[in-house]
């Protein structure tokens, strides 16, 4: 199948345009059998980027990753896996070094795509971190370095310790009902080539119910979420990564791939936000 994707200069590659999260809530290991579906069928569907995390339900997302990645037995060239450490183990080059090797074994993997400090503690020595990300880049261990919870000018101070590689991904919190990087961080993004990640675009299920999304969904046979999703792939840096963790979910997200709206419905949408609801 063709996959829907959209190229990055700092990356140097196309990457999917649609992703899938694992966080945003704990799950337990009795759900594994419906979440592995459901990552699998996402894999399936063209979804082929991953956002994972070692705190995400205890390492065990990046456990179920891996064997969604093993169980859909596609070209590890096809698929694009980011996953992030804690601030808490940015305390030296062996603590950071053991975080990725715990990832990388948790996900069965050799390399991660890119891999992005999760957020940014008041103690957090960035130099230290961003340096040791390069080498691990340098290693082949990392294919990209990425930051997550930044704003531009830490992303600016990050990028003032990196000698032979940038930062390539960003991840913040983006959706219709949380525009604060839309002048800020996103551009930023857009000029800098850097893909943009954003999360909770679904607004954890709060923009799920929605009048104007259901108008324009209706016009184009669609639902309120494929219509909202393909309204954030039209913006040039964002990939949006929503949370599904059940297959007929997926099936749903999948569905923003393969068209795109019209300029006058994408501005319609993101018009008069305050009427949103
Ligand atoms: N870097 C960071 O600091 C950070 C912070 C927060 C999140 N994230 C990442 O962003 C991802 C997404 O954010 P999020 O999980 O906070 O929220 P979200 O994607 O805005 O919303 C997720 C919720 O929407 C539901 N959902 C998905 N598809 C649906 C459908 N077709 N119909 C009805 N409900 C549907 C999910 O249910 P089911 O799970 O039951 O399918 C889940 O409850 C996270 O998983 C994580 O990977 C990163």
């Amino acid at each position: 199948m063709a996959v829907e994707t959209k190229y990055f200069s700092k990356l140097g590659r196309e990457v999917p345009a649609l992703g899938l999260g694992t966080g945003g809530r704990r799950t337990e290991r009795s759900e594994e059998k419906t979440w592995l579906e459901a990552i699998v069928r996402a894999l399936e569907l063209g979804i082929r980027l991953i956002d994972t995390a070692e705190i995400y339900s205890g390492g065990f997302a990046e456990e179920v990753v891996g064997k969604a990645l093993r169980a859909w037995g596609g070209d590890r060239e096809d698929v694009f896996i980011v996953t992030k450490i804690h601030p808490r183990n940015l305390v030296d080059e062996g603590s950071i070094r053991r975080s990725l090797a715990g990832s990388l074994e948790r996900m069965g993997l050799e390399y991660v795509d890119s891999y992005l400090i999760h957020w940014l503690e008041r103690d957090t020595d960035l130099k230290l971190a961003v340096k040791t990300l390069e080498k691990l880049w340098r290693e082949g261990l990392v294919g990209s370095i990425g930051v997550s919870n930044f704003t531009v000018e830490k992303i600016e101070e990050a990028r003032t310790y990196l000698n032979h590689t940038d930062i390539a991904v960003v991840e913040n919190r983006y959706s219709l009902t949380h525009r604060g990087d839309e002048e800020t961080v996103i551009p930023y993004c857009r000029r800098e080539g850097m893909m943009y990640l954003a999360y909770t675009p679904l607004d954890k299920g709060a923009l799920l119910e929605n009048r104007r999304l259901d108008e324009v969904a209706r016009k184009y046979g669609k639902t309120p979420i494929q219509v909202l999703l393909n309204w954030y792939i039209n913006i040039e840096p964002v990939v949006p990564i929503p949370r599904a963790s059940r297959r007929e979910h997926v099936e749903e997200l999948a569905g923003a791939l393969g068209w795109r709206l019209s300029r006058e419905d994408w501005e319609y949408i993101g018009a008069h936000t305050d009427q949103l609801s």
